[in-house]
């Protein structure tokens, strides 16, 4: 089967950036394949009221007219936020060196997510900014005059740096964040793209304080965390499965690495380059899996996609032991219980471990009903395994919470079963 380009939606985490880099760009930036999702029109909406203007030409795309990095207008109400960490993250970057007072709210899950992880070194930067108990949303942001800073991050976090690349932006002198291990770079990709001066060097990314930023038109690859549902569906039930046009930038692919370990045939077929981001044509075999162990300098590779790994592995022949993985705890649920509690009702043999966990396969999986916890990615890597206990998704408790990343995510999944799950 062919999953066509259009199936999959447009990289979330491109798309994001596309629309924020455009908004602060001098002239016009035309997104194609924007991902419709849930976030990105959170990301959308804040900046509608920072009075940027998008145009939406077709149903993914859009034009964004750059008023420059200093052509925000002061919000007239707070900035909602809705599930998106990234929109919090990135726009208090922005946010943090305007000449306006501004208030970023966030929906119930997004107001338990941490944030002092991007207070602590803004406010090295002289930005205001307030959290609840100092770490939680809603942000209080000061707009203020920022100073340049050298920053040992103590989290691999793509979110984390890029707030603070663009609060470099509006400080004087050169930026630099390091990392202890290297996170997806589609901000420094794109920031060049646009014409920014950006150094890169190992862990370490430099931005020069008042680069301008240039319109372009931005393609958006199709969003690999998305493809990984398929990727991994074809692998357990499949026939042969090709998936247009994704993303392949290496700071993605950590679970296409892990699933060709685990034994998984998979070949990216006519590698190509879009807007400074690699592509290609994933092709997928059915076959036997077997376990392996996952370590923590794997996971910012594969951040988002350890549950459906945890759904691969039940299947997998022996164990498989995800380590270092401390962060899925504080995503849009804490994913180590919630993947854990949810596969063990359906019969794996899983066991949660602080920053982890350990899978004995293969096991077979029992239809009963399991929650997603209101977490897109939990909703998804639970539809997989539905499919492998031949169960419907209807199942899945609040299974609706796939738009925040994938909308029609049910259609394409009717459309693989249908095709390709062998009777
Ligand atoms: C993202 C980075 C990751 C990822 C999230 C999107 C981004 O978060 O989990 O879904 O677009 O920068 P962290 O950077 O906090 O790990």
């Amino acid at each position: 089967m062919i999953i066509k380009r259009a199936e999959i939606p447009g990289d979330k985490s491109i798309s994001h950036r596309a629309l924020i880099l455009g908004a602060i760009a001098e002239g016009d930036t035309r997104i194609k394949n924007f991902s419709n999702s849930g976030d990105c029109r959170s990301t959308f909406n804040v900046l509608k009221e920072l009075g940027v203007n998008v145009a939406e030409k077709a149903p993914s795309e859009l034009v964004v007219r750059g008023v420059g990095l200093r052509g925000f207008k002061k919000p007239g109400k707070d900035l909602y936020a809705g599930n998106s960490g990234t929109t919090m993250r990135l726009m208090s970057g922005a946010l943090a060196g305007q000449a306006f007072d501004s208030v970023v709210t966030g929906d119930a899950s997004l107001s338990k997510r941490p944030m002092k992880r991007v207070l602590i070194p803004l406010r090295e930067m002289n930005a205001e900014i307030e959290g609840v108990e100092d770490n939680y949303p809603p942000l209080r942001i000061r707009g203020s005059k920022l100073h340049s800073i050298d920053y040992d991050s103590p989290v691999a976090s793509a979110q984390v740096k890029s707030c603070l690349m663009l609060a470099g932006l509006y400080a004087e002198g050169e930026t630099t964040v390091t990392e202890p291990v290297k996170s997806r770079d589609h901000t420094e990709r794109m920031m060049k793209y646009m014409g920014a001066e950006i150094k890169e060097e190992g862990l370490k990314v430099t931005v020069n304080g008042g680069s301008k930023l240039q319109g372009r038109e931005i393609e958006v690859p199709g969003d690999i965390s998305s493809a990984a549902y398929f990727i991994v569906a074809a692998l357990l039930k499949g026939g042969e499965t090709e998936i247009e046009c994704v993303g392949v930038n290496n700071t993605r692919t950590g679970i296409i690495n892990v699933l060709k370990k685990m034994g998984g045939k998979i070949e990216f077929k006519n590698p190509r380059s879009i807007s400074n981001e690699p592509v290609a044509d994933i092709h997928v075999e059915k076959g036997q899996l077997r376990g392996i162990e996952i370590i923590g300098e794997d996971i910012p590779g594969m951040i988002d996609e350890i549950p459906v790994i945890a759904v691969a592995a039940t299947q997998a022949e022996g164990k498989t032991v995800i380590s270092g993985a401390r962060e899925l705890r504080v995503k849009e649920t804490d994913r180590i219980k919630a993947i854990c509690s949810e596969l063990a009702k359906m019969g794996a043999k899983i066991q949660e471990k602080e920053d982890g966990m350990i899978i004995e396969g293969p096991t077979p999986l029992k239809p009963v009903e399991v929650n997603s916890y209101g977490d897109h990615r939990m909703a998804m890597a639970l539809s997989i395994a539905c499919l492998v206990s031949e169960s419907g998704t209807d199942k899945i408790i609040n299974k609706e919470c796939c738009e925040i990343s994938f909308p029609g995510f049910f259609n394409v999944f009717s459309r693989f079963k249908s095709n390709e799950v062998e009777a």
